[in-house]
């Protein structure tokens, strides 16, 4: 595949967010994709590339296609890597790493794949450039090649934007268990969260701002990408700075977080340390205007005052956290605050299955399949009807 070209290109997410991500993709300007396993394939050019890197909130990765095929061995993955013609897409000087994904038994040690493709790129150059070869950096490399081996099948691209997607650039402090941005915008996506979406979004258990910053960045039409400071591709040939630029200038003019006001975003923990990292990752993201955040136990939640608009929230877990039995009451008197407080609101909430979202006590309207890593969750919608108890009918099994 040559730079100039279009190419399906690979761009992945959380396992459960596919049908949100090729909407999402549809949305940038992708014209034909079709839906993978924790991914979509999207026919696009190297300018559309560069869009999705900058305007996707649900994609983990964009992978651009260098070559597929099949190969038995060791010296078949050599001389596959080999073939390919980096000096076409990097120049010696640079730096690179090679990540490496392997289910087949003869690579499972996916180092060795690694070191094998490092080995066949370093070669190519050193024929081509008079023994000189591009140095590797596995921390902070300037170009990321994708290795991924599925039984003998071979499938090597180049990660566009090197470090994960969801790494958007405004995190100030993480706390011990953010959920990932991606993930968040994703379930806010599902949750029907839009530009101009009206009404308040409150998080009770909010930890360090996860869903308030990126339900203010989709609020203000802000690029997620916009706040980060770099991306692999500007590091390899087929970059044209001038186009990079002004897809920059477009994202600037739409971006609305310096006009937009009013407080539309709630956020509430029992943690102090929480409530002050949620606001530091507020400020990073230039939307601490639109926000209030202020401890709070999760029993002493009132709405802010308005129309009732969307709870979004992420309660601690099993596994991470604390054993689920020891969460059942905090999950019982979160289903008893719906019930009390928040008639007329949507309420959606991540967690694991079984018997922790049972304890809410509420009929769920939605429960979507969702991955936050290798965790199995259902994202959880209670509908808090107006002036109807409909949804307060213990749920059975
Ligand atoms: C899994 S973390 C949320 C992480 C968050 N989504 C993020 O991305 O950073 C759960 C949060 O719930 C808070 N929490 C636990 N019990 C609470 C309670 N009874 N009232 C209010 N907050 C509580 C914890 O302090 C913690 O910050």
């Amino acid at each position: 595949m040559k730079p100039d070209q279009t190419a399906e290109v690979y761009v992945s997410c959380p396992l459960g967010l596919e049908e949100a991500l090729a909407r999402e993709c549809e949305a940038i300007g992708v014209a034909r994709l079709r839906l993978d396993k924790a991914g979509v394939f999207c026919e696009a050019d190297f300018g559309l590339a560069m869009r999705l890197c900058l305007w996707s909130r649900v994609a983990s990765r964009v992978l651009w296609p260098l070559s597929s095929g099949w190969v038995a061995n060791r010296d078949q993955l050599y001389s596959a890597v080999k073939a390919i013609p980096w000096e076409e897409w990097f120049e010696v000087h640079q730096t690179f790493a090679v990540s490496s994904n392997c289910r087949e038994v003869q690579f499972t040690n996916a180092n060795f794949a690694t070191l094998v493709a490092k080995d066949a790129i370093a070669d190519r150059f050193r024929e081509r450039c008079d023994g000189l070869r591009p140095s590797v950096n596995r921390d902070n490399p300037e170009v990321l090649v994708d290795l991924h081996l599925n039984g003998k099948r071979l499938d090597l691209s180049l990660d566009l934007g090197g470090e994960s997607l969801h790494r958007r650039g405004w995190r100030v402090d993480g706390g011990l268990s953010p959920l990932k941005e991606n993930l968040a915008a994703g379930i806010l996506v599902l949750a029907g969260w839009v530009p101009g979406a009206p009404g308040p979004l409150l998080d009770p258990m909010c930890g360090s701002g996860t869903f308030l910053v990126e339900a203010g960045l989709i609020l203000c039409d802000t690029a997620p990408g916009l706040l980060r400071p770099r991306f692999c591709f500007m590091n390899l040939k087929p970059f044209v700075a001038p186009a990079w630029e002004a897809l920059l200038e477009e994202a600037r003019t739409r971006d609305q977080r310096q006009t937009r006001t009013g407080v539309v975003l709630f956020g509430r923990d029992l943690d102090l340390a929480m409530v002050g990292r949620s606001i530091s990752n507020l400020e990073a993201a230039g939307l601490a205007h639109l926000a209030q955040v202020e401890a709070c136990e999760l029993t002493d939640c009132e709405p802010p005052p308005g129309p009732p608009g969307t709870l979004v929230t992420n309660p601690p877990y099993g596994q991470r956290m604390l054993p689920d039995t020891d969460l059942l009451p905090l999950y019982k008197s979160f289903g008893d605050l719906l019930k009390k407080r928040f008639e007329g609101w949507d309420a959606w909430v991540i967690t694991t299955q079984g018997p922790l979202s049972k304890s809410v006590g509420l009929k769920t309207s939605a429960r979507i399949p969702l991955f936050n890593g290798a965790m199995e969750c259902r994202l959880l919608k209670f509908q808090m009807y107006q002036g109807s108890k409909k949804a307060s009918v213990p749920q059975n099994g």
